[in-house]
């Protein structure tokens, strides 16, 4: 699979034309994933992956903040070239990856997304990245992507196998509860790409099984 500098440098070339031209299924897994967001007034969302900043402009609208952090400089110029176009200031574009987002010292982060872009990464990195998700103290974490329902076809791929390493639903499920979110809604927008929300379990929230 290709390294984290071939993805950078892929998505570095494609920045200029990457809002061109977008799947019916990809518009409504973004849209999903900034409805599932809903974040308070006075909350911090981080949107790892962010590239040209589709969910973190459309979340700074409610948010208190938004966070956007990708490991494309190009597609983060455009990020906050539309931001600046639009007006929006609560949000900050820069240099972060999935499992380093880079944070502000003084960000209480409250709601993690992505949408798009979990899936260049290994299973075992995506465990890593949901467990870096939780340890920032998020209430939420919202995954829009690219994700293998148990239907899906085999012979239609939605996705590059060169450059895209899509999970099934279930191992994104246990990524999810291990990490200490319950999985919440599981919203299936095409056999091979979905919406998955977590929200964190609080300690002693638990029932008693026994
Ligand atoms: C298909 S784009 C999705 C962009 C945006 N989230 C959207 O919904 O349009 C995938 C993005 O993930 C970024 N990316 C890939 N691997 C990453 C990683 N390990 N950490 C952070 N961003 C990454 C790429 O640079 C690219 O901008």
């Amino acid at each position: 699979m290709p390294s984290i500098e071939d993805h950078a440098a892929r998505f570095d070339e494609k920045a200029d034309s990457y809002d061109d031209s977008k799947s019916d299924e990809y518009r409504t897994c973004a849209s999903l994933v900034v409805e599932h967001a809903a974040p308070d007034p006075d909350e911090t969302v981080l949107d790892v992956g962010t590239g040209t900043g589709a969910i973190a402009l459309r979340v700074a609208e409610d948010a208190g903040r938004a966070v956007g952090r990708d490991i494309s400089e190009e597609m983060l110029a455009q990020a906050r070239e539309k931001a600046r176009e639009r007006g929006i200031e609560n949000v900050d574009f820069g240099e972060g990856r999935f499992r380093e987002p880079n944070v502000p010292d003084e960000a209480d982060v409250d709601v993690v997304t992505s949408n798009f872009a979990m899936h260049h990464l290994s299973d075992a990195k995506k465990r890593e990245a949901i467990r870096v998700a939780a340890d920032l103290g998020a209430r939420r974490f919202v995954l829009g992507d690219v994700m293998l329902f148990a239907e899906a076809d085999p012979s239609e791929p939605f996705y590059s196998p060169e450059v895209d390493d899509p999970a099934t639903v279930g191992v994104l499920a246990d990524a999810f509860t291990d990490a200490g979110f319950a999985l919440t809604a599981v919203e299936r927008v095409h056999d091979q790409v979905g919406v998955l929300v977590g929200e964190r379990v609080e300690e002693g929230a638990m029932p008693d099984a026994r």
